[in-house]
Formats: structure tokens, C-alpha cells, sequence
């Protein structure tokens, strides 16, 4: 099947596909509208219900063949595609690619004919240089779907972040939310950044100068540098962890410092509003970057929640994007 009428994501939305999501693949939220974004959540919503009965399994993704290819170390994101993709029906393969010993560029495409070659349905690609996602994209046939590139997108994680607020929250509109922390090296603050703005919430960001990429205002975010100041009346609080694997060099002075100034202890949480919740993408560095007693507060941390919530979004991205690839309007007549 030729699928080369849908346009490759990133275009920005395309006129006549009302209700249906118009992208071959999803390598970020960058260029995404809202309906795409309302689109995507309430399938996933479905899939909340789906996954919490004994039977968690339904035939959308059978005979279909998902790949997870993994250039970069993943627990919980590798293990709720796996998950996505078996109780779609799907057949899963999961592939962990050593980057370090072999030249980078020459391994990712090879990779990508070699694997086009077997006819999956969805590929599922995380890998530490920005833009290697959407390269592999464009060397094959099924649908790709950006599990993280380097410090770029990782688009389900703010498609789960989203749908967690929703369902607590009602809405994203109108909220507050701060990010804080590493934003230099953070995919999931960007696509978080773009995510929410998207559906009308307002971003503040909260680090020291040396953990923020120049020119991030031009996003429409509100940059802080004290926490308590940052955290001032907002709705969420998004932690992020100090990605030291991607750091070139010494960013914080020492990991005692940065909490002191930038962890979230309940003293700090203070600033925020009353009930104001806490969400972290995990893999979580406690008392780096958030106290336990924080994390673990059954009322105001989301981060199990999130959790929950990934296996439902990744299903319903599956779904939608393999869907696609059958509908009429799909195929290149
Ligand atoms: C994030 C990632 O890999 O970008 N984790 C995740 O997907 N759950 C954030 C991180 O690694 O800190």
C-alpha cells in the first residue's frame, strides 16, 4: 500500500480530514491543532476503561507487526508501547540498538531498510540525536512514531501528561502550569511546552539560566528563576529530572545546591496554589530534583496516574495511525 497521500506530520493540519487524524506519523506536537489533540485524548480516554477490566485485549492492531526500535536506554516508555501494541492485538518486537559502538548515522538508516523490508505497521523509534525520528520517517513505508529524539519531542508523554489533567481537571484551558527544572536537555518540556499552549493553558518555566535553551520565550512561555516566584499561584507543577547523560560539561554546581534552590520540597510547594497537583515523566531523582514526601502524596502527585495513562494514549496513537493506513482516503488510487 502506497500511503504517500497523507501528509507527513509537521505540515500543519490539512483541510477535508475533519475527525480524523491527517498525519502519516506523530514525531511531534509541534504543528498539531487542537481537534488533533481532542482527537487523539478522547480514543485514549476509552482505552483507560478498556485497560482497567480483567479482559484488556481488543483486535484493532491484529495480523498488524509493531517494532520498537530503541537507540537510547527506556523502561517505562518501551514497556507501555509493548504493552499498547499486545492489547491492541498487535504482534510486538522490541529492539535495542547499541549506539555507542557503531557510527550513528550509517546504523539508523541501515536499520530503518533493513527493518522496512519486513513490513511492520507502526514503528516505534527513541533516539538521542534531535531529528534522527524524523529521518528514519522518511526512509520507510508504515507509520513512525517519535518516542523521544535527544532533547527534541517525545509527543506521548505530553499526550498522557495532557490526558491526566483532563481527567482530574476537566480541562487545560485557562490553567497555569510550571515546568521545572532541566528544560535545556528536556523533550518532554518542549513538547509539553507546545502541547499546552495548544489547548490554551499558560507555561511558566523555572530554572537556572544554565538549564534553559536561548531564545525560549519565543515559545510564549513566562521564564523564571526562583522557584517560589515561578511557582506562585499555579494550577501544575511538572518536575524534571536532571538529564546528566546529555549534559557536555558542568550545569549545576552540585545536586545538594540544585535542590536547595530548585527542588520541590513541600516549603516550595507552598508558593502554588492550595490544591495545585504534581506531575514527573520519571525516571524520578528523588531528592534531586523532588522530595518523597512531595512525590509520594497520594492527594496531589499525578505520577502513578501518568503512568496509567501512557498505556491508553499509546493505544489510541497505535490505532489511529495503523486506521489510517486503511482508510480509502489513505490510499494512493
Ligand atoms: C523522559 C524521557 O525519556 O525523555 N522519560 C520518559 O519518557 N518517561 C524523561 C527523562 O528521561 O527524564
Amino acid at each position: 500500500m502506497d500511503s504517500t497521500i497523507l501528509p507527513e506530520h509537521s505540515t500543519g493540519p490539512t483541510p477535508g480530514f475533519a475527525g480524523r487524524f491527517p498525519y502519516r506519523h506523530l514525531l511531534g506536537i509541534e504543528g498539531l491543532a487542537r481537534p488533533d489533540i481532542d482527537l487523539l485524548l478522547d480514543r485514549a480516554e476509552d482505552f483507560v476503561e478498556q485497560n482497567r477490566q480483567a479482559d484488556k485485549k481488543v483486535s484493532a492492531l491484529r495480523g498488524r507487526t509493531l517494532i520498537n526500535l530503541f537507540f537510547e536506554n527506556s523502561t517505562r516508555t518501551r514497556t507501555s508501547f509493548e504493552l499498547a501494541g499486545k492489547r491492541l492485538g498487535g504482534d510486538v518486537i522490541n529492539m535495542s540498538v547499541d549506539t555507542s559502538s557503531i557510527k550513528k548515522g550509517e546504523t539508523l538508516i541501515d536499520t530503518a531498510m533493513t527493518l522496512n523490508a519486513m513490513h511492520p505497521d507502526a514503528l516505534v523509534v527513541r533516539h538521542p540525536e534531535s531529528g534522527a525520528v524524523q529521518l528514519l520517517a522518511e526512509k520507510v513505508n508504515c507509520a513512525v512514531i517519535n518516542a523521544g529524539d535527544g532533547s527534541h519531542e517525545h509527543p506521548t508523554q505530553a499526550l498522557l501528561d495532557a490526558l491526566t489533567i483532563r481527567r482530574r481537571l476537566g480541562t487545560l484551558e485557562g490553567l497555569e502550569v510550571a515546568i521545572c527544572g532541566d528544560v535545556a536537555h528536556s523533550r518532554v518540556a518542549r513538547s509539553n511546552i507546545h502541547l499546552l499552549s495548544i489547548m490554551g493553558a499558560r507555561v511558566r518555566l523555572i530554572a537556572p539560566s544554565t538549564l534553559l535553551p536561548a531564545g525560549i520565550e519565543r515559545l510564549g512561555v513566562e521564564v523564571h528563576h526562583d522557584m517560589r516566584r515561578g511557582l506562585d499561584g499555579c494550577d501544575i507543577v511538572m518536575m524534571l529530572r536532571l538529564q546528566t547523560e546529555r549534559m557536555k560539561g558542568s550545569f549545576v554546581p552540585s545536586v545538594r545546591e540544585y535542590f536547595r534552590y530548585y527542588g520541590l520540597n513541600q516549603e516550595k510547594l507552598r508558593a502554588a496554589k492550595p490544591d495545585a497537583l504534581i506531575m514527573h515523566p520519571g525516571p524520578m531523582n528523588r531528592g534531586v530534583e523532588i522530595d518523597s514526601l512531595v512525590a509520594d502524596d497520594i492527594d496531589r502527585s499525578l505520577i502513578r496516574e501518568q503512568v496509567e495513562m501512557g498505556v491508553a494514549v499509546r493505544m489510541a496513537v497505535l490505532q489511529i495511525l495503523v486506521e489510517a493506513q486503511v482508510e480509502p482516503w489513505a490510499r494512493n488510487q
